[in-house]
Order: structure tokens, then sequence, then C-alpha cells
């Protein structure tokens, strides 16, 4: 059965950051690998998209303890895991959706995103990105660390399967749901470029997962 995103999250949160770990291939690299992509200035500003309980985030604030992390997620309970772990820090959490919460413009000097963009289409990405290029000053830049269909069909097959577990278990709002519908990576390095970006190059790969920059 399909679940909506925030319930799929917040009833998995106790369990979460062993499931990330062991399970996915390469994430003990890919987390720290992430982190040392991150600025390294004092008070360095970084917005994390979809930052769950902040695995990312224990690496950066070892490398940086003054970075000042705006973090957005969906799910309430992953938040306050979050919070709890890194009381103290500079933390600041949005409850709700990246697509819908406005972005302050000009103010990161790096927005990431890791393990959570896999949900959605090139068209909702596209626009997603469009407002991430926005929010970064001058020199800043994306990262993004997800994990990719290795084919056009693939990425098809998923997305088809989608349509057909929601039209099967009568969904028809517009809400998310918890399934992954991974773009190819060439898909999601021409949505970047259609968003403004300049520059955009894979950094590291760990089987199905990549490391992505896209610089402003
Ligand atoms: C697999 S977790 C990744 C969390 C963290 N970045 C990490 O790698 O450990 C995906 C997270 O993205 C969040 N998410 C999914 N869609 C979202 C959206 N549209 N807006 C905000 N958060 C979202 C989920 O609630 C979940 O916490």
């Amino acid at each position: 059965m399909l679940e909506k995103m925030n319930d799929f999250f917040n009833r998995r949160v106790d369990s979460y950051e062993e499931h990330q770990l062991n399970v996915i291939e390469g994430a003990r690299e890919f987390y720290p690998y992430t982190a040392s992509c991150l600025p390294m200035q004092d008070g360095a500003e970084v917005l994390d998209l979809g930052c769950g309980t902040g695995l990312e985030l224990g690496f950066y604030f070892e490398n940086n303890p003054t970075a000042r992390i705006t973090g957005i997620d969906l799910a309430a309970d992953m938040l306050d895991a979050l919070k709890h772990k890194f009381s103290g820090k500079g933390l600041t959490t949005i409850c709700g959706s990246y697509f819908d919460i406005p972005f302050e413009k000009e103010c990161y000097d790096a927005i990431v995103s890791i393990e959570s963009l896999h949900h959605f289409t090139q068209e909702k990405k596209t626009s997603l990105y469009k407002k991430v290029f926005q929010a970064l000053k001058q020199d800043g830049y994306f990262i993004l660390t997800d994990y990719f269909a290795g084919t056009d069909e693939q990425e098809c097959f998923y997305r088809q399967e989608l349509l057909r577990l929601k039209s099967e278990q009568g969904i028809c709002d517009d809400e998310f749901y918890h399934y992954d519908t991974p773009l190819t990576k060439e898909h999601e390095l021409q949505s970047l470029k259609e968003a403004g970006f300049s520059f955009v190059d894979i950094l590291s790969e760990w089987g199905a997962t990549a490391t992505i920059k896209a610089m402003k």
C-alpha cells in the first residue's frame, strides 16, 4: 500500500538512520563526502532540502561547527529527532514541502539535498531548481546526492508503476506518496541546466547514487 510521504517517514523515524546507513550502497561514504563538499567558512548559510534527521548535517557540523542551517522537511517527527540531535547548533527547521515554501533570494552559500528528490518528476524538479538558483548567493552552489535510474526505460517504468498503484488504490489527490521514481542522471542534469545553472557536473558515484554539483 502506498503511504503519504510524511506518514511514511514519521512512522519509521526510530529505525531510519540505521536503515539508511546499512541498506543503501555507499551510504557510509556518500554522507561524509557530501558534507565535505559544503562551504567551510565561518557562519556559512546552508539550506537542506528534505533534511530528515540530518545524517548529512552530523558530518557537516563536525567540519564546520559554526554553519547556519535551514532544514526543510515534510515529516514533523524527523524534524523533532533532528532538533534533539543538534540542539545548541545554528539550526532552523521548517515543516512543509520545499515545493511550496518560498526561499529567500540570494541568501545561501550552498543548498544541499540528499536522498529526497528521487520522488518527483522532471517538470516539478525544474521549477524547484529555478527557486534554488534564485536562493543562492552569486557564487553559491547546489549539491545533490541522490540515486538515479540506469536507463530511460527504468525511469519510465517507475513512473508508470506509481500511476498504476495510485489508480489501483483509488488515490486521486495530488498529495505526495512515498514511491521512488528516480530520473536518469542525464534528465537530472538537463533539469538543472534548464533552471539556469551554468556549470553542472557529477562529482562522485556509489552504485546507483551520485553526487552532482551545480554552480550558479
Ligand atoms: C530518505 S529521507 C532523507 C533525509 C536526509 N536527507 C538523509 O539523507 O538522511 C527523505 C526525506 O525527504 C523528505 N521529503 C520528501 N518530500 C519532501 C518535500 N516535498 N518537501 C520536504 N521534504 C520532503 C521526507 O519527509 C524525508 O524526511
